[in-house]
């Protein structure tokens, strides 16, 4: 088997990960979209590993979030995420393409990269890896419908295998939750974020390091003024 060779970038980032592993914040990145009219937007999302022997990044979303819509489309697809690791006062910039994975959305990357069985295979580790609390949303009504409590709907029986009361279900560990494995949600997406770019800021060293990164140019590292 062929060792992949990963650029300097993503060894970086999977260096800042480890040495701020300790730090829950650390899988938290801010990702904007562009909106159909133009204007910027912002979220929080969480790190969720890499797509395996790829520099492509992973997060999971709510299809009927408003971030979909602003990622669909000609030209529509771009992102920028926006990371900064605390205990080693690192900033990551990544931008790129997005593409969404989704029973529920018209194939887009899985059909030319990632193929069916990859796609199945990647919807379903990342809803295992979903604690049930994280599960609940995607069984409610949609994201920025008007708050109605008798709305939050318990996840349906099935999908729980014999873990039906509500008592039970907090107290379901991680490992039970994982043997669920064919209860994806209709509404469960995830993003595979494959950057172009990168641009990295590291104010622990001195003098303070800026590199620069672009998948046009091989991914060689650019070492700039801050
Ligand atoms: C710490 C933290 C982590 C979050 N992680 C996610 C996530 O992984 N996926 C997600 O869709 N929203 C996540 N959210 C919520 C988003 O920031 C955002 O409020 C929500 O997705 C709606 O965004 P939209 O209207 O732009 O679609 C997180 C929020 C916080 C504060």
């Amino acid at each position: 088997m062929t060792e992949i060779i990963y650029p300097v970038w993503r060894q970086r980032l999977a260096r800042s990960l480890h040495v701020n592993r300790s730090q829950v914040q650390s899988k938290y990145y801010q990702v904007a979209s562009v909106c159909s009219n133009g204007a910027p937007k912002n979220r929080t999302m969480v790190f969720r590993g890499f797509l395996p022997d790829t520099q492509s990044l992973l997060s999971v979303t709510d299809i009927r979030s408003d971030k979909i819509e602003e990622w669909q489309g000609e030209n529509q697809s771009r992102f920028e995420i926006c990371w900064y690791f605390s205990d080693s006062r690192e900033q990551y910039r990544l931008a790129g393409e997005v593409a969404l994975i989704s029973d529920s959305l018209e194939p887009s990357y899985e059909s030319s990269v990632l193929g069916n069985q990859r796609k199945n295979s990647l919807l379903k580790q990342q809803w295992s890896n979903l604690s049930i609390n994280a599960k609940q949303p995607f069984y409610s009504s949609s994201p920025k419908a008007p708050f109605d409590e008798d709305s939050i709907l318990p996840i349906p029986e099935d999908r729980l295998g014999n873990q039906v009361n509500n008592e039970v279900n907090r107290n379901i560990t991680q490992s039970n939750v994982a043997d669920h494995d064919n209860d994806i949600s209709n509404n469960f997406c995830v993003l595979v974020f494959i950057p172009y770019t990168v641009d990295y800021l590291d104010l622990k060293s001195k003098p303070q390091q800026r590199c620069l990164y672009d998948i046009q140019d091989d991914w060689k590292e650019r070492v700039v003024n801050p």
